[in-house]
């Protein structure tokens, strides 16, 4: 063969950002969060579903230590009932996010596969945290997408808009594949420390010699104005017969399994105990809680106080269950 033919490997486009961006994480990674200082396929796959829709202090002040204490492996999870996974979600939210990862738990027998092709078929991971937990657990070379790398994108291809797909194409484009664990974990911290939606802080960023962006960052991506969330209000039902107290599971897609008090619509003759309110993803609850002998419109299972606190209940039923032990006290 004549040398010249000789295939070279061409240096990656931006091979000076991922440089960048290299040293950049070196210094300034945040390397003490716990799920990057092991390499347990389990508490890594964990950090990713609580880090869905849960922001990173949240999760590590109250929860992902409590939950591995109380499930430490996988194994573990798949061994207990759904109603005790939910327990110990209690609090944390999109609860769906429990119901699957107690399914995952069961249909993998506590063993995750080990390529993002195979994580991706299991239920609450999509590709993104498919390729976050390869990625940072086994180090396939493969690129994620969640909210804050799109933002990142959105600025550097200097986009107001883009469709998924295209995201992706562009997440693939910018891809460090000679460190994939690095560039990854460093484009999270970006997002979060740097890329913020306001006032981006661009000058400490390394992606900004070969950001298009930066000139007028806060136009890219466009962002619609938030929907104002709808109120409901309600009579939260603490139906009693002096000793009891009624409670019902929930069916509904985002409390599914959770225990609560019953809702009605309409005033209810009783006691007063105060107001509860919760923001939920898609709407806000403002609750009057009664304490009342009348029997709710639904079927209920009559449990004693300390049977009710031993069940999985939502913020805003845990909220009731207060007000009504301050009563009671
Ligand atoms: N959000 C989602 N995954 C994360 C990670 N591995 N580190 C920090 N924030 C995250």
């Amino acid at each position: 063969m004549i040398p010249d033919m000789k295939k070279r490997n061409k240096p990656h486009p931006y091979s000076t950002t991922h440089a960048a961006i290299q040293s950049w994480y070196t210094v300034q990674g945040r390397h003490d969060l716990p799920w990057r200082q092991t390499r347990d396929p389990y508490r890594i796959y964990l950090s990713e579903i609580m880090l869905q829709q849960t922001q990173v202090g949240t999760v590590l002040e109250r929860f992902y230590f409590p939950f591995l204490e109380r499930f430490p492996t996988l194994a573990n999870v798949a061994a207990a009932p759904q109603e005790a996974v939910l327990k110990a979600w209690e609090g944390l939210g999109y609860y769906t996010r429990a119901r699957n990862l107690h399914a995952t738990a069961k249909m993998t027998q506590g063993v995750l596969p080990q390529t993002a092709a195979e994580l991706e078929q299991l239920p609450g991971i999509g590709r993104s945290t498919a390729a976050a937990i390869a990625c940072f657990a086994y180090g396939e070379a493969v690129p994620i997408l969640d909210a804050n790398v799109r933002r990142i994108l959105y600025r550097f291809f200097r986009r107001r808009t883009a469709k998924t797909p295209e995201l992706w194409r562009m997440a693939e484009r910018l891809f460090d594949p000679e460190h994939p664990y690095e560039y990854n974990q460093a484009m999270m911290d970006i997002g979060a420390t740097i890329c913020i939606p306001n006032a981006p802080r661009c000058s400490f960023c390394p992606l900004q010699y070969s950001c298009r962006g930066q000139a007028h960052p806060q136009r890219y991506p466009t962002t619609r104005p938030k929907k104002v969330k709808p109120v409901r209000r309600r009579t939260v039902w603490i139906f009693t017969d002096g000793e009891y107290y009624g409670v019902r599971k929930g069916q509904e897609r985002f409390l599914g399994g959770l225990y609560g008090f019953p809702q009605s619509n309409r005033d209810l003759v009783g006691t007063y105990l105060g107001d509860v309110r919760h923001h939920y993803s898609h709407f806000t609850l403002e609750g009057r809680v009664v304490l009342t002998d009348e029997c709710p419109e639904e079927e209920v299972q009559m449990h004693s106080l300390d049977a009710i606190e031993a069940l999985p209940l939502s913020t805003a039923d845990k909220k009731a269950l207060q007000l009504l032990k301050h009563h009671l006290s």
